[in-house]
């Protein structure tokens, strides 16, 4: 079998720092553990608009369309709306996977274990807005189809953890949008036969400040999820540490949650764990589960041993720091 074909798109500002420290941590899983990849680099973002003229640049979209298997991509800066919604509507990526979870040696808010399914491709992101003289105007757009087929992946968690799957949104106003997504959601899941129950999302996020060990799998709308998992990372421990798997059908897209912080880019100090951490979401849907896990325990065994960037209070810089978790691979 051919091996799987990954473009790499380091993207802006930490974007290159942190795909490096993440590629010197590959390498290794590549040897120790039998993973094959076959990999690309491309462009895009702020750097390649300035470059190209435009940030997603046609080549770089038709080697994520046509050649690879799944793209893996660091953070873009102010054009990401444009890359990173782009890329996952060209991609049909339509379920977007962000765990929050308490690390060894990481501070965190409270303990927290979840996993948030946020649809990916509509809701206000669908990209219908327009204006007319003193007013604008954003579409949010719900589908059953959509709905159906997000709510079936995030199941698929359930099943894999606790069987129990909240859904989150605020049908209690957006009566047709979100009553939409709540009642076909609950539908599906009820089929699947996981348990379910529902959080109008400002309580949600209240909830999960206060006992987010209350949530395992969390299913929502686009918007509600992009501002809950910051939320949900933040309590974690930090944005830099949270990673992201988004799923189609076809293809995937594996990538940090965090932005290009340009304030710290060029300075070797960025945390690079929520890139490591989203090489090993894509191991782990490549099929190489025991690589997958090893990347995980070895991120954690080096935190918990005191090895950490800046941003969580260490010193190292973020190739020192992708050593320390490339040694714990052995
Ligand atoms: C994220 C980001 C993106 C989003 C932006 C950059 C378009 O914030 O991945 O959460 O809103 O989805
Ligand atoms: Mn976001």
């Amino acid at each position: 079998m051919a091996p799987p074909r990954v473009l790499v798109i380091p993207g802006d500002g930490i974007g290159p720092e942190i795909t490096r420290a993440t590629m010197h941590v590959l390498e290794r899983v590549m040897d120790r553990y039998g993973v094959e990849l076959e990999m690309r680099y491309a462009e895009a973002g702020d750097t390649a608009a300035e470059k190209y003229g435009e940030p997603l640049p046609r080549e770089t979209l038709a080697l994520a369309k046509n050649w690879a298997d799944v793209v893996l991509k660091g953070p873009v800066g102010e054009t990401a709306g444009i890359v990173v919604v782009g890329l996952r509507r060209e991609l049909g990526v339509y379920a977007n996977i962000r765990p929050a979870r308490s690390l060894p040696g990481v501070a965190s808010v409270a303990p927290i274990d979840l996993v948030i399914v946020r649809e990916n491709l509509e809701d206000v992101y669908a990209g219908i807005e327009f204006s007319v003289p003193g007013a604008a105007f954003a579409v949010k757009v719900v589908t059953e189809a959509e709905t159906r087929r997000v709510a079936r992946i995030a199941a698929r968690y359930a099943r894999a953890r606790s069987g129990r799957v909240t859904i989150v949104h605020k049908a209690n106003v957006l009566r047709v949008a979100d009553g939409l997504f709540r009642s076909v959601a609950r539908k599906v899941l009820e089929e699947e036969g996981v348990e379910v129950d529902e959080m109008y999302v400002d309580a949600a996020a209240m909830e999960m400040v206060r006992n987010p060990t209350r949530f395992d799998v969390v299913l929502t709308m686009n918007q509600y999820g992009d501002i809950l998992s910051d939320l949900a990372a933040q309590v974690a421990g930090g944005i830099g540490l949270a990673p992201s798997a988004n799923l189609g059908d076809e293809k995937a897209l594996f990538e940090p949650v965090h932005g290009a912080a340009w304030d710290i880019a060029g300075k070797g100090i960025a945390n690079p764990t929520a890139m490591i951490l989203s090489a090993a979401m894509m191991l782990r849907h490549l099929g190489y589960q025991e690589a997958a896990l090893a990347v995980e325990r070895a991120v954690e065994q080096a935190l918990e041993e005191g090895y950490s960037t800046p941003d969580l209070g260490g010193s190292l810089t973020t190739m020192e720091y992708a050593k320390a978790v490339t040694e714990f691979l052995g």
